[in-house]
């Protein structure tokens, strides 16, 4: 998703005339795209902005940005602008504000030293943070994006476009910051998603994914998901269709069915499990239980034959026993996924996870996350795939 943001943010500044360049040394602007899910992302964008150190105008952007708030300035005194995820669209109009009187004061426009305090001051909520408001801009209160942002055509691979069909998540896993940082569950305008799609394709792409947090879920009017992937599996010029990312309570027969027939759907399904014991997924708030994800996998294997199957899984959730997590293990074991992420559960502040304890020791969160990648690994080797490591 964040890399379909990021896309969808480059379009926009090339639209507006600016220069998207590979070279971050030769970049006068820096802006970080960035992930709240888990702390370890969090850190890496800090000590990243950190080592920038003054020179450049650094954006700070996405969920992060949302976190934080006005507060990131605080954390970091070299970031200019920070903006929500439902905010991107006006990061060129930010950067004119920047560039003209409001901070001429900016290196990286030509202007005088940024300790320059002489200016005019511009940005609102300026009691926030008084000593800083002369050179810092926030946008994090939009709760919508306009469906003309997914318009400008940059697509960073030439034959692949990813397409965001639904944005934000009402889901509330107990564990997840994203209904928090992208709000409520939005579908996009069925036209409009056609419309992206036919221009990608008409600009060479040829294989396109389908982006949401919950791509079942997806409804505009009388139009589901299955109906949606029918429509633009008949586009000339697309040779491959796929989407990310399914939840086990919205995935049905149906959709299995379409994944079967569609020809240009791949015959793949990525299904996030989260964890093999009952009373975990109950405190995750996932809405199933280990036998209905059992029983909604044997539905695809009997309907998709040879489907390849992924999962995500949280190993070391707040209170997870040893015996808690060794279903996780037997499960895993037992329904033999292609790959599979696993992680280690972050405490997200706002989350209500972050209610329940005890939280394990950072030692049987190590050994509980390296035990189910020894064990998927194995898996995945006599299948033939690779086991996605997520480290952190
Ligand atoms: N800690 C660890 N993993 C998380 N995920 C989401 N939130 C957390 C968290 N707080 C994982 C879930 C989800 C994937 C995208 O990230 O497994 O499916
Ligand atoms: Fe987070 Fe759950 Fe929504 Fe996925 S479905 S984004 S894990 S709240």
């Amino acid at each position: 998703m964040n890399v379909r943001d990021s896309e969808v943010i480059c379009g926009l500044l090339q639209r507006s005339g600016y220069k998207i360049s590979d070279d971050d040394k030769q970049a006068d602007i820096i802006i970080f795209n960035t992930c709240s899910v888990r702390k370890h992302a969090e850190d890496r964008v800090w000590s990243l902005i950190g080592s920038y150190k003054g020179s450049k105008i650094i954006g700070l952007v996405g969920c992060m940005a949302q976190n934080y708030k006005d507060k990131a300035f605080q954390r970091d005194a070299n970031i200019s602008f920070v903006v929500g995820p439902q905010d991107i669209e006006k990061i060129p109009e930010i950067l004119k504000r920047l560039s003209k009187n409001e901070i001429a004061s900016s290196p990286a426009f030509g202007g005088a030293p940024r300790n320059d305090t002489s200016l005019p001051s511009a940005p609102r909520n300026d009691t926030a943070i008084p000593f800083l408001f002369e050179r810092k801009i926030w946008e994090t209160d939009s709760s919508s994006r306009p469906e003309e942002i997914y318009h400008t055509g940059f697509y960073q691979e030439k034959d692949h476009g990813q397409v965001v069909i639904s944005e934000g998540c009402s889901n509330f896993c107990s564990y997840c910051v994203v209904p928090y940082v992208r709000g409520a569950l939005r579908h996009r305008k069925q036209e409009s998603i056609l419309k992206e799609i036919r221009q990608a394709i008409d600009q060479g792409v040829t294989r396109i994914t389908l982006l949401g947090q919950n791509v079942n879920a997806y409804r505009d009017n009388q139009v589901n998901f299955t109906n949606l992937l029918e429509q633009i599996n008949q586009f000339d010029g697309l040779k491959e269709l796929d989407f990310f990312t399914s939840h086990p309570k919205d995935a049905t027969a149906d959709l299995f069915k379409a994944i079967r027939d569609l020809d240009k759907l791949a015959k793949r399904l990525h299904l996030p499990l989260q964890s093999g014991s009952d009373r975990i997924l109950k405190l995750m708030n996932r809405g199933y239980a280990a036998k209905e994800y059992l029983a909604l996998i044997d539905s695809y294997r009997k309907i998709v034959k040879d489907g390849s199957l992924t999962t995500d899984v949280i190993v070391g959730f707040p209170s997870e026993t040893d015996e808690e997590f060794k279903k996780t293990c037997d499960l895993v074991s037992k329904v033999k996924f292609n790959s599979a992420y696993i992680f280690k559960y972050s405490a997200r502040a706002q989350t209500e996870a972050v209610k329940i304890g005890p939280e394990l020791s950072r030692q049987d969160l190590e050994g509980r996350h390296k035990k189910l990648l020894d064990l998927q690994r194995g898996i995945s080797n006599k299948l033939g795939n690779r086991c996605k490591n997520a480290k952190k």
